[in-house]
């Protein structure tokens, strides 16, 4: 895949996954040479070869032209050398598993091979990034930047300053967001940051009201859907993102802020009974070919 387009100083994102691609892509769209690093150059190729198709189904639906697809492709570059990856950057952003010791590990060889004014951008979900950014020894450049699933599609960017990050780099993440398109909010480094923080205390409380007979699944989601205009209900929420990624988030923000965020009974039992939501195929919900429905997860 050749790299063209010298506007601006060009990306790293390391870790081409889920959120990685979809990052890439919005890099690219926006301008921006884009460099995508994995494990392996067939790991990294496919994510290239995802986002052809994914631009090519924009083609198809006339909400983008075959020309500007082709432009978006040819500022993309797959690689398996981080330190390629890296060379001349303005910023790397990583986007591997949310595993403190292997972000650190990445982030480390980004600082040791990147320009040295390079932002050390992490799309960590919650992980500490005043302590990645203390244990990286380069806590002046490390910005959290939390893009949300799809990234192309999703308007916001919450940044996360740590306690060292420099205004220069809170500046150059929200020169950033507004490439890119998207509403950015700016967090500092505390647990859960903004939004899983304010997700998971409308998730816990949900069940909480399921656990006291206030309502059923239904018609709970229902008041956050009609009421609030929620695109989802938040039992239907957590059937998707899976019972047992809410439970871990949960007790780390019971450990860290208190008791608001005790996990409810009924999530503990649903996760001990392997109800983990649309990926075990049963939750809140009972997830059938013909779509998602409702159940009492006590009957
Ligand atoms: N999935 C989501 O909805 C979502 C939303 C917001 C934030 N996040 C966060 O984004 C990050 C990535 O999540 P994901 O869902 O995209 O994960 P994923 O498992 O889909 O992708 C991770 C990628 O990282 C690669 N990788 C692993 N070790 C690597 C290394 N040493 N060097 C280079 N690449 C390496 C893997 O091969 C894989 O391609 C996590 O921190 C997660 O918490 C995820």
């Amino acid at each position: 895949m050749s790299e063209s387009g010298a506007r601006l100083a060009p990306i790293a994102v390391v870790g081409t996954g889920t959120m990685g691609r979809g990052i890439a892509q919005l890099c690219a769209a926006a301008g921006y040479r884009t460099r995508l690093c994995d494990v392996d150059m067939a790991t990294a190729e496919g994510a290239v070869e995802g986002i052809a198709s994914s631009l090519q189904r924009r083609v198809a639906k006339a909400k983008l032209s075959a020309a500007e697809r082709q432009a978006t492709l040819d500022r993309l570059m797959a690689c398996d050398d981080l330190t390629v990856a890296v060379a001349e950057v303005g910023i790397a952003i990583e986007s591997v598993p949310e595993r403190l010791d292997l972000k650190l590990q990445v982030l480390t060889k980004v600082r040791d091979a990147a320009p040295p004014d390079a932002i050390l951008a992490s799309n960590t979900s919650g992980l500490s990034i005043t302590e990645l950014g203390r244990r990286l020894d380069a806590g002046s450049r490390i910005l959290g930047t939390h893009f949300f699933n799809p990234p192309p599609a999703m308007p916001l960017l919450e940044l996360v300053r740590g306690m060292h990050t420099a205004k220069a780099t809170i500046e150059r993440g929200l020169a950033l967001a507004a490439e890119l398109g998207k509403t950015p909010i700016v967090v500092n480094d505390s647990p859960g940051f903004a939004t899983s923080r304010l997700g998971l205390a409308i998730g816990a409380e949900a069940i909480r009201m399921l656990e006291a007979g206030v309502a059923s699944v239904q018609d709970i989601d229902r008041a956050m859907e009609l009421g609030y205009r929620h695109p989802m209900g938040p039992l239907k929420l957590g059937d998707l993102v899976g019972l047992d990624v809410r439970l871990a988030i949960l007790e780390h923000l019971y450990r860290e802020v208190g008791d608001q965020f005790r996990p409810p009974t009924l999530l503990r039992q649903m996760v001990r009974a392997g109800w983990l939501g649309k990926k075990t195929g049963r939750g809140f919900y009972r997830w059938t070919d013909e779509g998602p429905v409702p159940t009492d997860p006590r009957s």
